[in-house]
């Protein structure tokens, strides 16, 4: 059962971010758009790594030994690529923070809340590094959980700002 829903709001999140960046906010812009695109890409590799929570989740819940075994071997797989992927993102993300300070922050004005969100965004996924940086040192069950609450903040919060209008 939580696997289902699962997949469905993975598969909602790909496709409402895809139809809205692209369908919804077109830009003149070509900088612009490839800021845009940098978050689409970012995004989806965030989205990866938030993934692992759920993976886990289903690895501790389930009662099918056989789901376990299958996942606990993906898990591992996935894990691997966990912090190659929060680098690559962020380096990523950077990227489309530096494009939108210096083209769409002085239109819009650096106070607008798109803007603002993204600066609560990008806080928060650095505190979430940092977080994942601890728990990778030295795991306690006070930095699990503390990884596990900055991660899905940050994603509560880039994805309230992906959705803001400008
Ligand atoms: C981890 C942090 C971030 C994530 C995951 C993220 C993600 C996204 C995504 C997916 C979009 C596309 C939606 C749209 O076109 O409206 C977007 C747009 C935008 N972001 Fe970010 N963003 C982040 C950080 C930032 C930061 C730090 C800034 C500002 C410095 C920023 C400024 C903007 C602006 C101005 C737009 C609108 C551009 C447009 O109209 O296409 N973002 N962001
Ligand atoms: C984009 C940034 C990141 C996000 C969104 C993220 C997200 C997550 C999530 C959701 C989990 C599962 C937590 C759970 O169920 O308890 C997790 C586990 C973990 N993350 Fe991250 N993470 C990020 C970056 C990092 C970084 C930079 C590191 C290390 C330097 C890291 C190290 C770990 C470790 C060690 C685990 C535990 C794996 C295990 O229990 O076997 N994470 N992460």
């Amino acid at each position: 059962m939580h696997h289902r829903l699962w997949v469905v709001i993975n598969s909602i999140l790909i496709v409402f971010s895809f139809i809205y960046i692209w369908f919804f906010r077109p830009h003149d812009s070509s900088l612009v758009v490839t800021a845009q695109f940098l978050a689409q890409i970012a995004m989806l590799l965030f989205l990866i790594n938030i993934n692992m929570y759920f993976i886990f989740l289903v690895i501790r819940k389930s009662s099918v030994r056989q789901v376990k075994i299958r996942l606990a071997k993906f898990s591992r797989v996935m894990m691997k690529w966990h912090i190659p992927i929060a680098v690559t993102a962020t380096t990523i993300i950077i990227g489309h923070a530096a494009i939108n300070l210096y083209e769409v922050a002085p239109a819009v004005g650096f106070a607008n809340l798109k803007l603002v969100s993204g600066y609560v965004a990008i806080i928060l996924l650095f505190v979430t590094l940092a977080a994942g940086y601890l728990r990778h040192k030295k795991s306690s069950g006070f930095r699990r959980k503390f990884h596990l609450t900055t991660a899905m903040v940050f994603f509560l919060v880039f994805l309230i700002h992906m959705f803001i209008p400008i």
